[in-house]
């Protein structure tokens, strides 16, 4: 039994770039139709953003967009209007991430699609809520990030690298589009109890932020007592009344930090990561397998209180530990974990990419792209179901399934040989949109 299940779903997808195709991609790798609106010539912008050749379109729209069905379709025509009315009047789910305003221009705000189809669900991407001072917004990844406490919270503390600094990870793209994820399809049990379709808005905003609720709830300590035992700053230093920068400590309350291993000196990402936990027992653990068992009598370390208040002197032994021993960040890591110590490799790109295991668990997949892309890797839906296995179809040509779609919804040949010459599907030869 491999039922999908989104099976029966059909998903109108006027979204394009990285935050809204990420939410489609897992409806559509879930089981749902996807019909992606794409301006006609054009397309989604990311089909020639960072290309790896002019012939073909980009690992960034490819990673995004497997399996959905294009159709090319400009909708501030007269037809374009008139064939997205008909497609919204039979789908579950229209979802769209312009800027804000250009949707309502054309004339399918929540309202009217709405009044088109009671049952469809309405999903939105903006970049800030509609109460915020900065609804009017466009929005990329950064402009997320540097207003949700991302950037303000991550980097370095001191010296010249202490500048606001960006996550690798989409928190500002992909993230939202997984927040939107969660929303639609609460909205779609909702209407199996309600009949009724919803407006569910997800603001790249809040998606972040709700990723750096750990640091609201640093402020809050901050706030009552002055300082944040976690940090490196602490004791010595005196906090800022804002959350600062935490460099590699880790965000609870465990002692954490990344730790030069050898090749440091050349490989950037020779360092593991350690944490001492807070409990007695875990802490007897650790410091056997590293030979520090006079920590346990130790005032200075025998607590976790103590720790936190001399987190340089055993960041130093630990460190020195490492670098004695000569060991790689693999065997400090099969050293250490046996004896429950939490500790992981600093792993690279490259090295996640090779590791077979990662395939053999579809966390990563492959996509075979008919033409000259041929074979590529993404990553596949990020948790597994015991009853369904998702499949991994190619991406579509701008405008593939444009007269497949067209069809279905009734369009005669003619109709659709028109609808490419009147600049309806396809650009008007002079190129005027
Ligand atoms: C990403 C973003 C900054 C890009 O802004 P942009 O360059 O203005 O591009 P948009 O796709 O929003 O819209 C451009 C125009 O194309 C039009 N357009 C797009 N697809 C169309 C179609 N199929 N038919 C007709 N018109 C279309 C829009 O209506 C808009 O017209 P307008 O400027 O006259 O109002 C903006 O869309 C945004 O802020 N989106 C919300 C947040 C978001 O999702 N960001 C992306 C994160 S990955």
């Amino acid at each position: 039994m491999n039922t999908a299940p989104l099976q029966g779903i059909k998903v109108i997808d006027f979204t394009s770039v990285q935050s809204g195709p990420s939410c489609t991609q897992l409806l559509g790798w879930l089981g749902a139709e996807i019909i992606k609106i794409e301006r006609p010539g054009s397309g989604d912008a990311t089909r020639n953003e960072l290309q790896f050749d002019p012939d073909c379109p980009s690992y960034y729209f490819l990673q995004l967009n497997s399996g959905k069905k294009s159709l090319t379709l400009d909708a501030a025509t007269h037809d374009g209007k008139a064939i997205l009315t008909k497609l919204i009047e039979t789908a579950d789910i229209f979802v769209e991430n312009l800027h804000p305003g250009a949707m309502d221009k054309l004339g399918f705000s929540w309202e009217e699609v709405h009044k088109l189809n009671p049952r469809c669900i309405y999903g939105t991407i903006k970049g800030f809520p509609v109460s915020s001072r900065y609804a009017n917004l466009k929005a990329y990844e950064p402009v997320a990030q540097v207003t949700a406490a991302a950037a303000s919270t991550t980097g370095w503390y001191s010296g010249p690298d202490n500048i606001p600094t960006q996550s690798g990870a989409a928190l500002g793209d992909s993230n939202t589009g997984m927040h939107l994820a969660i929303g639609l399809l609460a909205a779609l049990v909702q209407r199996t109890h309600t009949g009724e379709g919803t407006y569910v808005y997800q603001s790249m905003h809040n998606a972040c932020l709700n990723l750096c609720r750990i640091k609201t709830r640093d402020q809050l300590t901050l706030d009552k007592i002055g300082y944040l035992t976690q940090f490196m700053q602490y004791p010595n230093e005196k906090f800022p009344d804002y959350v600062p920068r935490s460099g590699n400590t880790e965000g609870s309350g465990v002692l954490g930090w990344t730790y030069k291993c050898k090749g440091w000196e050349t490989d950037p990402n020779a360092y593991a990561y350690i944490i001492f936990q807070r409990g007695k027992k875990d802490f007897e653990k650790a410091v056997e397998v590293f030979g520090f068992q006079d920590w346990l009598t130790n005032p200075d370390f025998n607590t976790a209180d103590a720790r936190d208040r001399h987190k340089d002197a055993l960041i130093a032994r630990v460190q020195k530990w490492i670098l004695d021993n000569d060991l790689d960040k693999y065997q400090v890591t099969e050293k250490l974990a046996p004896a429950g110590v939490p500790v992981a490799p600093v792993l690279n790109t490259k090295e996640i990419m090779n590791d077979q295991s990662l395939y053999d668990g579809n966390t990563l997949v492959k996509i075979d792209q008919p033409g000259k892309v041929g074979e590529f890797v993404t990553v596949g839906v990020p948790f597994t179901m015991s009853n369904f296995q998702p499949t991994y179809p190619p991406c579509p040509t701008l405008g593939g399934n444009t007269a497949e779609v067209l069809k279905e919804y009734g369009y005669t040949d003619a109709q659709i040989a028109e609808f490419a010459k009147n600049g309806t599907t396809a650009p008007l030869p002079d190129g005027k949109m």
